[in-house]
């Protein structure tokens, strides 16, 4: 914290500082999958593959703990939340256990989940997710009153991160060869997000970060098994046709629904920026996970049993699937101030300082 002497003597950064820091502290909600789950999935019986909570996970995290992140260190919420003037993202659904521990925001996610409800059995699915945060809204109700409630509700960011693994296991059991029903599946996926949207409004939300998906496929796990060694060209023709059709979607949305307002970022955008030129970024491996075994060190996920490499911000994988917090504070940077280009129609920032 800047002392009050500092303040004085940059007197107009000091009050733009405390200014942001006043308006900003919006409580955050967060939906989704393994690129936001802070340790949803610990307790639950899903496979090994959807947990993160054994090392080497977590080791930049402060104090070196393997929290449930699917990181080396923070995840992309974590640095949004940073942003925003918090220590780091909300706690998980699953830790809490008093009431007052909801103020700031609580975290659903669960990896392996996605849109659809039937992706990642076991997992904790998004109408899961959303019917939980009902019954946050609902202890809110009884400790604020409705009216405050309401208005805290309405003043929070939601932030969904989703859609990858519907992608992968569209991916993994279809080889999305056939361009009608690849057609078909992303149109179902993006109607179904826009009914997850509507519910998460008719709960009171009006503000939305939503997370577009990236290179799926590029991670080590899929480009581990391709001879050639490259990505997935399919897979990334999905991902980015997905985009295309939830952002148009989502944007018809809010014009319907008086006060919705969103950010909705261009992850891929991103990643195609520091992939084709990583030395920009401070990344020099785009290709190898951090941790891991195999070709890439892709062919096994991150856990004590592997070795990990020493250089972890200047990689942007992590394990298999994940990048490492190097690659999520930047993407996390680029959604929150950064060019329009990476953003549709707003900026985070412009989202929060809107509030
Ligand atoms: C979603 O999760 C709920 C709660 O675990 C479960 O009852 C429901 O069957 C799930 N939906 C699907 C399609 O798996
Ligand atoms: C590590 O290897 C041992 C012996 O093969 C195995 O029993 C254990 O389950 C492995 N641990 C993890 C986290 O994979």
């Amino acid at each position: 914290m800047a002392s009050l002497s500092s303040c004085f003597a940059i007197a107009t950064v000091c009050i733009l500082s405390v200014l942001i820091k006043a308006r900003a502290t919006v409580p955050i909600f967060v939906f989704g999958d393994s690129l936001a789950d802070n340790g949803n999935n610990n307790n639950l019986n899903v496979p090994l593959l959807d947990k993160s909570n054994f090392a080497h996970n977590g080791i930049d995290f402060p104090g070196r703990i393997a929290t449930g992140r699917f990181s080396n260190g923070f995840n992309g919420v974590d640095y949004i939340a940073r942003f925003l003037g918090f220590p780091i993202g909300p706690p998980p659904y699953s830790s809490i256990t008093k009431p007052n521990q909801m103020l700031r925001g609580v975290n659903f996610a669960s990896a392996g989940s996605g849109i659809q409800d039937y992706t990642g059995p076991g997992t904790i699915n998004m109408t899961t997710q959303i019917k939980n945060f009902q019954k946050v809204a609902q202890v809110l109700r009884q400790m604020l009153g409705q009216s405050q409630a309401e208005h805290t509700i309405a003043t929070s960011i939601f932030i969904i991160v989703t859609a990858n693994n519907d992608m992968f296991e569209y991916y993994f059991a279809t080889g999305a060869a056939n361009a009608a029903s690849n057609d078909q599946f992303i149109n179902n996926l993006a109607d179904r997000f826009i009914q997850h949207l509507m519910s998460l409004y008719n709960s009171g939300a009006r503000n939305f970060y939503i997370a577009g998906t990236g290179h799926l496929g590029c991670v080590p796990f899929l480009t581990s098994k391709n001879p050639a060694g490259t990505c997935i060209d399919t897979l990334n023709q999905l991902s980015m046709k997905y985009n295309t059709i939830a952002s148009a979607r989502v944007s018809q949305l809010s014009s319907r629904l008086q006060g919705m307002r969103y950010s909705y970022s261009n992850i891929y955008r991103m990643t195609s920026d520091i992939i084709e030129s990583p030395t920009l970024f401070g990344i020099a491996d785009v290709q190898n996970a951090c941790c891991g075994d195999g070709k890439f060190n892709g062919e096994v996920q991150c856990t004590a049993n592997v070795t990990y490499c020493h250089n972890r911000n200047d990689h942007f994988y992590w394990d298999w699937f994940h990048p490492t917090q190097a690659i999520y504070r930047i993407t996390s940077q680029m959604a929150f101030f950064g060019s329009l280009i990476y953003s549709t129609p707003i900026s985070i920032q412009q989202l929060v300082m809107g509030i």
